[in-house]
């Protein structure tokens, strides 16, 4: 799910050599997604010490947990799915095989940051980027939040619905995926600060991720906190090529400066 102007003129890498005819920031406008090039049976194991590897310069750049990124498109979530996946070794078929590439990045990623310090997320129920919906998204995801009640996971993060789109999924087949993880579950999609205190206080989830809002209120814990006023979102959107309109919203402190 990239450029070939991202990356140096090199080929993005997938599962196979399939376009997504989705569509990518180059720092000045959208332009289609580059044709990637497939990875051969040999390169899934340096695909995965990539992971590694970005987990080790996490902790050097002073982080210590992390959130493997599973959803919405990207590389693990076109091995996941049958609608994407026509790969024909050890990580294309079943739905063991093609959840292989999860786990491993997982374990990979968890020997480096340690147990309980890396999260997963998840969109079962998006087809983003154009990686269709699964046949059996229940049996699909559900196999793989399984393998993650036993690999130490902090967290299970779904993304409720389409990302920035409709929450909506077949009735209680969410709800029985996210029951499925035995630890702790955050939410995303759509919550402002009353429905993110309701989806907690009810029990449905433990914690609650915002994208949107936080991107136009660089001090969004410290405004949710105090249920002070957000920021306007802008009409513009937050693509641009330089700070304005991506980087430059104020602090509570600023505006009232
Ligand atoms: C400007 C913008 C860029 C985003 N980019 C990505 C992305 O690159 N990958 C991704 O998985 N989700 C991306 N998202 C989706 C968010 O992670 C999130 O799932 C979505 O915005 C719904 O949460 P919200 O209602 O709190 O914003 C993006 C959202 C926004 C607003």
């Amino acid at each position: 799910m990239s450029h070939l102007s991202l990356l140096n003129e090199a080929s993005p890498v997938a599962l196979s050599a399939i376009g997504a005819e989705s569509q990518t920031f180059d720092g000045t406008g959208f332009v289609e997604t580059s044709v990637p090039c497939g990875l051969k049976t040999a390169e899934i194991a340096r695909l995965v010490e990539d992971y590694r590897q970005a987990a080790v310069n996490t902790k050097a750049a002073g982080f210590d947990r992390a959130e493997i990124h599973a959803a919405n498109g990207y590389q693990i979530d076109q091995f996941l799915r049958v609608t994407s996946n026509n790969r024909t070794d050890g990580c294309g078929g079943s739905i063991a095989n093609r959840a292989r590439l999860l786990s491993e990045v997982v374990a990979a990623v968890t020997a480096v940051l340690g147990a309980g310090r890396v999260g997963v997320r998840l969109s079962p129920f998006s087809n983003a980027n154009n990686v269709g919906i699964d046949s059996d998204t229940v049996a699909t995801f559900g196999a793989a939040i399984d393998a993650q009640n036993d690999a130490g996971v902090a967290f299970l993060h779904l993304v409720e619905g389409q990302a920035g789109g409709p929450r909506d999924w077949p009735a209680g087949e969410l709800e029985g995926l996210r029951d499925r993880f035995k630890g702790v579950y955050m939410t995303n999609n759509g919550y402002d600060r009353a429905s993110a205190i309701a989806a907690v206080a009810s029990g449905r989830a433990d914690l609650v991720a915002f994208g949107k809002l936080y991107f136009f209120n660089p001090d969004l814990a410290e405004r949710l906190a105090r249920n002070a006023p957000l920021n306007p979102l802008p009409v513009a959107g937050p693509y641009g090529a330089g700070r304005e309109g991506f980087t430059d919203y104020p602090t509570l402190a600023e505006v009232a400066a």
